[in-house]
């Protein structure tokens, strides 16, 4: 790829790709959809390659397309090794992974080993053999408290609300961190890891570049699964993280990953990144040495709110982290399960400047950045009707959590009205906003002023200059509510103000801005690149 002359002798080949690569989440169920059915579907993203190329990403992760009763919108799976026939099959997955690859495009899919479906062939076995069976040992089968065993094994909650416990016919109970309708895999039990294996040798030899691991953070369990102290203070919903929460980030998930990244490595030039919610600095670094996964998302960015210090901080813990380890940071603003950033900032046009500023401060930084698909229309959330709700947190919480269903509105594409070529069919699995006319692709290729034309401009400066060399940054001094940084390497410099007023601008050759300049100043809510 780029500037390979710069990188380490070790790092310049082609198989490390993704140490600086701009990924693109595709949430499948909302991308595109070829079918007719209002859901997005494998078809629908091979339709929409050549936009991808043109936007100038690097790589793909596909959210779960595999067989599933969509209890979570896939993230419970039934079968890890084929299509749901909602999304194609595999001989669709097939034409997808050989064009993108056409058009210059990794291809990663996201892997579940936390969990399964409760619908997966393993589970309605485990509920027909009973307690005590092999069948049931590959889940986390337990008896309850009490003198008739109706109170759940532990006062573990499910991070959807409710209890972690949910008691089957005969009286045992089984555990899901998430949905009941996602039964936690027993890692304990060793044909949990030989399966995982499987699947990954089965994508593998399909031709995927790489995998994103859901809740990479939990699947091993501490022995005997002690209570939460009742004292601790969880917070809730998915985002939440602890480090005396017991059931996440146990010291056991590092020979799991250390297994996952063996057999990766049976296959040159592939990679996984995982979804790692741990907030220690050292604990989380530790799933990225050189044994372990080769990315984690640092997620400090997407917490921090529009404010220089708040981000600055952000950055250095990003950096920080994987300093002691040589794995890249891992950078992202949205994903599928927080208000996108548009939203978060303030919304209208206010968080859309706002959004426009972030943009530049994540490219800039050193590292891989992960968009997610309709941020480079400036997408905001969605205030859905409650009856279009679906997110089982809706449910989960009694509905009182409205859940992630904003972040995930169909991409509107085309034309004055939806479903806005998002479909051919009429309806779109969740409802679009009438005023998502202005935001479409197409209407926004050719306005130079447009934020997907602000997206390809600073993808292509990022991925051709030399400027963005280098690993380390140096901090300038900064106005309060302002900051500055330079790319050690390539000499880059971003600035950002979030302060009310304009402030002077570094010195240097402004590269681009993230909105129109004031003169020799900075205005508020507003980034700049210089050379
Ligand atoms: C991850 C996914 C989220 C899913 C959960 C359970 O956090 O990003 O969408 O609901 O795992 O699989």
């Amino acid at each position: 790829m780029r500037r390979s002359s710069d990188l380490q002798p070790e790092i310049a080949d082609e198989s490390a790709w993704w140490r600086d690569a701009v990924f693109y989440q595709v949430y499948v169920r909302s991308f595109a959809d070829a079918n007719g059915d209002g859901v997005g579907d494998l078809d629908g993203i091979r339709s929409r390659l050549g936009y991808l190329e043109l936007l100038g990403v690097d790589a793909l992760w596909l959210t779960p397309f595999f067989t599933s009763p969509m209890a979570d919108h896939g993230y419970d799976v039934a079968d890890p090794r084929d299509v749901d026939p909602l999304f194609g099959d595999l001989a669709a997955f097939d034409r997808l992974v050989t064009e993108a690859h056409a058009h210059n495009l990794k291809i990663t899919i996201d892997l579940v080993p936390n969990h399964t479906s409760d619908r997966h062939a393993w589970f309605q076995a485990a509920l027909r053999a009973g307690p005590g069976s092999v069948e049931r040992d590959r889940f986390v089968f337990r008896d309850g408290g009490g003198f008739d065993g109706s109170v759940p094994p532990n006062n573990w909650s499910s991070q959807f609300g409710g209890p972690a416990w949910t008691r089957v016919a005969d009286g045992q109970w089984y555990l899901h961190l998430f949905a009941p309708e996602q039964p936690d895999l027993n890692w304990d039990n060793p044909e949990v890891a030989a399966d995982l294996a499987r699947t990954l040798r089965f994508w593998l030899d399909r031709g995927v570049d790489g995998f994103r691991i859901d809740v990479a953070h939990g699947m091993a369990k501490p022995y005997g699964l002690p209570n939460i102290d009742p004292r601790v203070e969880l917070g809730s919903g998915i985002l939440h993280d602890n480090a005396l929460d017991p059931r996440f980030d146990n010291d056991g998930v590092h020979e799991i990953h250390r297994m996952i990244r063996k057999v990766i490595d049976e296959y040159p030039g592939r990679m996984a990144v995982g979804e790692i919610w741990v907030k220690d600095d050292e604990r989380y670094a530790r799933y990225l040495r050189p044994d372990e996964l080769h990315l984690g998302f640092s997620f400090g960015l997407l917490q921090a709110p529009f404010d220089a210090d708040a981000v600055r901080s952000a950055v250095e813990h990003g950096l920080g982290a994987v300093r002691s380890v040589g794995a890249p940071a891992t950078w992202t603003l949205s994903n599928h399960d927080v208000p996108r950033h548009v939203t978060r900032y303030g919304g209208g046009d206010l968080g859309a400047r706002r959004a426009r500023a972030m943009t530049l401060v994540e490219l800039a930084l050193p590292g891989v950045v992960y968009l997610y698909n309709g941020e480079e229309l400036g997408l905001p959330d969605v205030e859905l009707p409650e009856w279009a709700l679906q997110d089982p947190i809706w449910l989960r919480s009694g509905h009182t959590l409205r859940g992630r269903d904003g972040c995930r509105v169909p991409v509107p594409w085309e034309g004055d009205t939806p479903p806005f070529g998002f479909t051919q069919g009429v309806t779109t699995w969740l409802p679009q906003p009438n005023e998502w006319a202005g935001l479409t692709a197409e209407s926004q290729l050719e306005d130079p002023e447009s934020m997907l034309s602000f997206y390809r401009h600073a993808l292509e400066l990022r991925k051709s200059q030399p400027a963005f060399n280098g690993d380390e940054l140096e901090w300038y001094g900064a106005p309060p509510g302002c900051f500055a940084f330079r790319r050690k390497g390539g000499g880059l410099i971003c600035a950002l103000n979030t302060s009310g007023g304009p402030v002077p601008l570094p010195p240097g050759e402004i590269l681009l801005a993230s909105g129109p300049m004031d003169g020799n100043q900075l205005p508020p809510d507003t980034a700049v690149w210089l050379v």
